[in-house]
């Protein structure tokens, strides 16, 4: 099939790339000329494992392609996806303007019927809205061009993208219109049957569920999943709080309600709280469409209010330790909001350094991937070639988040570089035992 996306972040660069390795004809389009210049050179913008590589081999296959040009890339498609970001504003409501824009442009192209896939996650009823826009804008060009519209969410993980769209425990497709459902189901159908070519062996599925639904139930499956997501681990950090002041341990509290099915095991690990661009936003935004209806999200609000209290908590364990802030030098380990990304945003990590400094400390960072300082990051904060550099005369160590690297680290030599080894993970993956032994102070989070 022959596919527009619009929009090439996260989301519209990895379903463009993961639909054209499937055999589609895949057209990604931004208004960007920067961008798509470099894409087209098949250098990727961001960090993601194994996409720069899938995008180099589609391009060379000529099966994707990068435009600036919308109006000829959707009148040369049959489903046009809508992969555009939807920030936060400032008072917690989604900004759909980029959305709006790209419903505008698919309003004035259109000049066949076309699928249009909502792949952003919009509120409730921006299905609708986004029919509207389309509508209007072909009523001021004085043409009536039939189209459909579906929601199709997207559930992957930045550092796992590629992996999430082959592999998803779900696809999700929403429209009221049999024709769109029909079409979309052909699209998927390699996914759902497991029919793709694959290095991975066994295959890591053999059949994917396929839930058809109404457009509204689709927009609200995204908002629920990521709710409940943030939940799990904000209901494992509160546990964690209480295993701290009792002496149990939070990693076997994990994997002994986790084993429960119904519990699950995943989304259970306690630690600096969650972050990056998803939860939080997805969360005010599903509090704020509530509100529109008078209705408040008491568990939603707990679990946002536990995650804020999760980042203070370090603040209160360095406390512990180094008793006075002021004058000390803290290292911390990691600075995205998960491993694997080069994705700052809303990353405890930010939260934390921000803290120590307003506090006095001097605070020196490393991360593996992020070496631009991120603008929400206090300019006092002193970036480090490596985890060695960032340990030299520190008093204090924090792992915020859980490279690969950071585990497999010589803490014989972290331990000699140090001034006071001291040590918080705050993540729960460090050799405790060991660090121990090697004559650390070593703080988890709930252990
Ligand atoms: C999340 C969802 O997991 C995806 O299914 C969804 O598609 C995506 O949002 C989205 O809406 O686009 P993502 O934000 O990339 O994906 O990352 P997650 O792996 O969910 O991690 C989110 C945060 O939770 C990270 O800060 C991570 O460190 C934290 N986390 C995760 C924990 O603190 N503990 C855990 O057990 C798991």
């Amino acid at each position: 099939m022959k596919l527009c996306i619009m929009g090439t972040g996260y989301v519209g660069l990895v379903t463009g790339t993961c639909l054209a390795d499937l055999g589609n004809e895949v057209i990604c389009v931004s208004g960007d000329e920067n961008k798509i210049n470099l894409l087209k050179q098949g250098k990727v913008p961001i960090y993601e494992p194994d996409l720069n590589e899938l995008v180099e081999k589609n391009v060379k296959e000529n099966r994707l392609f990068f435009d600036t040009d919308s109006e000829k890339s959707i009148q040369e498609s049959d489903i046009i996806f809508i992969c555009k970001g939807t920030p936060s504003q400032p008072n917690g409501q989604v900004n759909l303007k980029y959305v709006e824009d790209a419903a505008i442009e698919i309003g004035r192209a259109i000049d066949d019927y076309k699928i249009i896939v909502n792949k952003s996650t919009v509120p409730i009823g921006s299905g609708d809205w986004v029919s509207m826009i389309i509508n209007d804008e072909q009523e001021k060009l004085n043409k009536n061009v039939p189209f459909d519209v579906v929601s199709c969410p997207e559930f992957l993980r930045e550092g796992s993208a590629i992996y999430d769209v082959f592999f998803t425990d779900r696809i999700v497709i929403g429209s009221s219109s049999k024709k769109a459902i029909e079409t979309m189901k052909k699209l998927y159908e390699p996914i759902i049957n497991q029919t793709f070519e694959t290095d991975i062996n066994p295959r890591p599925k053999t059949k994917v569920p396929l839930v058809v639904t109404d457009l509204t139930s689709a927009e609200m499956i995204k908002y629920a999943a990521n709710s409940f997501l943030a939940t799990k681990i904000s209901f494992i950090n509160e546990i964690s709080s209480i295993c701290e002041k009792v002496g149990a341990d939070v990693t076997k509290v994990a994997d002994g309600i986790g084993l429960d099915k119904r519990i699950g095991r995943e989304f259970l690990d306690a630690g600096v709280g969650w972050g990056g661009s998803c939860f939080p936003k997805d969360l005010s935004a599903i509090s704020q469409i509530a509100a529109e209806y008078g209705l408040s999200t008491q568990i939603i609000n707990a679990v946002v209010q536990v995650n804020k209290q999760q980042r203070s908590n370090i603040i209160k364990k360095v406390q512990e330790l180094l008793k006075i802030i002021k004058g000390k030098t803290i290292g911390v380990l990691g600075i995205s909001f998960k491993p694997n990304t080069d994705d700052t945003r809303y990353a405890p990590a930010i939260t934390i350094i921000n803290n120590l400094i307003k506090l006095g400390a001097r605070v020196k960072v490393y991360d593996p991937i992020v070496k631009d300082k991120p603008s929400d990051l206090s300019e006092k904060a002193i970036f480090c070639k490596d985890s060695y550099e960032v340990a030299e005369n520190s008093h204090l160590l924090i792992l915020a988040t859980e490279w690969d690297e950071f585990i497999k680290l010589d803490f014989e030599k972290i331990k000699k570089l140090m001034s006071k080894n001291l040590i918080i993970d705050g993540r729960n993956v460090l050799d405790k035992e060991n660090l121990k032994k090697i004559g650390f102070t070593y703080v988890g989070i709930g252990r």
